[in-house]
């Protein structure tokens, strides 16, 4: 074998690879996830799924028509074509004018069902976007102390019930969008955005932000919890009290160390004196299923990794890493965040 067909034997091979990952991104995408459009899991989704078909199939069906009718054209003697100036006036002006007036007439209607909450009053959330998380208040719940319930890079929300949720973002603009149970609202510095989200099957749904938001863009997700409306109540009561009270000597020095390296200034772990406000609330981070806004696992380890070196895994964001924290400082305050649940 000569190095030329060498050569074209290998880009063949690239050819058929790329086919073949592009393909089995296709079926990935298929798959039934967290995160996905094509499997709805409230009514909003699905409406905003079915308006998906109809536009990709109408749109398909057109496109293959006008193919089809220009390789007509190229072959055949023009004075074959049938029609004449009729192709014009009826394909040219009538034809869009009466589909695209029929599809902005569903368009309206999907609308407005989807800022619909169908007279049930909705449940209230106000999510921050901040570079690269999201502070998520309940407006209408008070933790036990009188302050508006205030959690992080996760919402948790009753089945069936509609939630409004009110979006604004602290430093440039994001977009909050979770395919699984409804459409992406952009969050503006200065202004506030509201969507309506419902979930109908209990389960957990990813979101991301799906605005470029600089570095860590691609690194700014976050959970939706769909709860059973008595599961819900169950996780607004335990989330309304201060963090437990350590257990054990590892635990009590967790929490000393950590108020001792000054991460209170800019968190706040009620029941505590950490008070800070610039990052998560971690009054009960242990519950959440991820951390950094998706980027770890929620456990032990990667939380002191974290702790240790979040600006090496997450660059440039607003936590500094504190490689000065000795290994038991670190697996300590690591273990103690981890109990509160
Ligand atoms: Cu926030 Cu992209």
């Amino acid at each position: 074998m000569d190095r030329r067909s060498g050569r074209s034997e290998g880009r063949r091979r690239n050819w058929r690879g790329a086919a073949l990952a592009g393909g089995m991104g296709l079926l990935a995408a298929c798959e039934r996830g967290p995160q996905s459009a094509l499997h709805p899991a409230g009514r909003n989704a699905e409406a905003i799924l079915d308006l998906t078909l109809i536009l990709v199939a109408g749109g398909g069906v057109i496109f293959l028509f006008v193919m089809a009718l220009a390789g007509y054209a190229v072959i055949a003697r023009p004075e074959r074509f049938p029609g004449g100036r009729a192709w014009i006036i009826g394909g040219g002006l009538v034809f869009p004018i009466v589909t695209l007036t029929a599809l902005q007439v569903y368009e309206f209607a999907v609308a407005r069902q989807l800022s619909d909450t169908g007279g049930v009053e909705p449940l209230r959330i106000e999510v921050t976007g901040y570079m690269w998380w999201w502070e998520v208040r309940y407006p209408d719940v008070r933790v036990e102390g009188g302050e508006v319930l205030r959690t992080a890079n996760r919402l948790v929300i009753p089945a069936g019930r509609p939630v409004e949720v009110v979006v604004t973002a602290a430093d440039v603009i994001h977009s909050f969008w979770v395919p699984s149970l409804g459409g992406k609202m952009d969050m503006i510095p200065g202004h506030e955005n509201r969507l309506i989200l419902v979930g109908e099957r209990p389960g957990t749904y990813r979101g991301q932000c799906a605005e470029y938001c600089g570095a860590q863009h691609a690194l700014m997700a976050f959970d939706v919890v769909v709860e059973p409306p008595d599961r819900f109540e169950e996780w607004l009561a335990a989330e309304r009290r201060p963090a437990a009270e350590p257990e054990g000597p590892q635990q009590t020095a967790g929490r000393d160390a950590f108020l001792r390296a000054g991460c209170g200034s800019c968190h706040t772990v009620r029941g505590t004196p950490a008070n800070g406000a610039a990052g998560p609330d971690l009054t009960h981070v242990g519950g959440r299923g991820a951390l950094a806004a998706g980027t770890l696992p929620n456990t032990p380890e990667a939380l002191a990794g974290w702790i240790a070196g979040a600006q090496h895994i997450k660059p440039e964001n607003r936590m500094p890493s504190f490689p000065i924290l000795g290994g038991d400082d670190l697996h300590a305050i690591a273990v103690w965040l981890e109990s509160l649940k």
